[in-house]
């Protein structure tokens, strides 16, 4: 199993899980729900991979690393990484998001991959600790961040507040 950052090599197999992937799917957004592989190759692979070292984004955007979770020549997952935090992240969405593919999921691969995801995160964040925020009512994203060492360290109505120590 390995992480393999976004790339125009792959573009097929990503676009395959990005078209798939739900709009919305425990508050791990995806605004290309449905998008032609035409209209990825042109537009929105490009603009994934920029997110990296943004260009001509606004103040609020902070860099963003998109990585896919492959087993062997199979995507499994998509895991993204934002560089630091702001003040909404902070109180918001947290450094890491990520998804696995429907049919691949409850086989390991949402915890082995957010072990591989922190381990870059890590050598990437100044901040102390890696947050995280998860749905109240989302098992199995709580067990994938309390298995790679999380706590909870604060709570709202709908949300757990995760953080992994570095
Ligand atoms: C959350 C998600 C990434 C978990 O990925 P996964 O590959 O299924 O996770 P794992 O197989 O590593 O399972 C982790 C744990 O959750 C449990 N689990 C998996 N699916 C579950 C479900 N639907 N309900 C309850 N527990 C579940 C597993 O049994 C395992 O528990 P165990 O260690 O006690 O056996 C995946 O369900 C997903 O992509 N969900 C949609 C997007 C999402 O919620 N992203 C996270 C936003 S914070």
């Amino acid at each position: 199993m390995e992480l393999r950052k976004i790339n125009t090599a792959d573009a097929l197999a990503q676009w395959e899980f990005t078209t798939a992937l739900p709009a919305d799917e425990n508050g791990f957004t995806n605004p290309y729900h449905g998008v032609s592989y035409e209209e990825y190759s042109r537009t929105v692979l490009p603009a994934l991979i920029s997110y990296e070292h943004p260009v001509n984004m606004p103040d609020w955007f902070v860099p963003e690393s998109v990585y896919y979770l492959w087993d062997g020549d199979c995507l499994v997952g998509e895991f993204r990484i934002r560089h630091h935090l702001t003040e909404a992240l902070r109180e918001g969405a947290g450094h890491i998001g990520y998804s696995i593919r429907k049919d691949k999921r409850g086989q390991g691969y949402g915890t082995a991959g957010l072990k591989l995801t922190v381990d870059i995160a890590k050598t990437i964040v100044p901040e102390t600790e890696i947050y995280l925020r998860v749905n109240r009512d989302n098992t199995a994203s709580q067990k994938v961040t309390l298995k790679n060492g999380a706590y909870i360290s604060g709570e709202d109505e709908t949300h757990l507040f995760m953080r992994i120590p570095k």
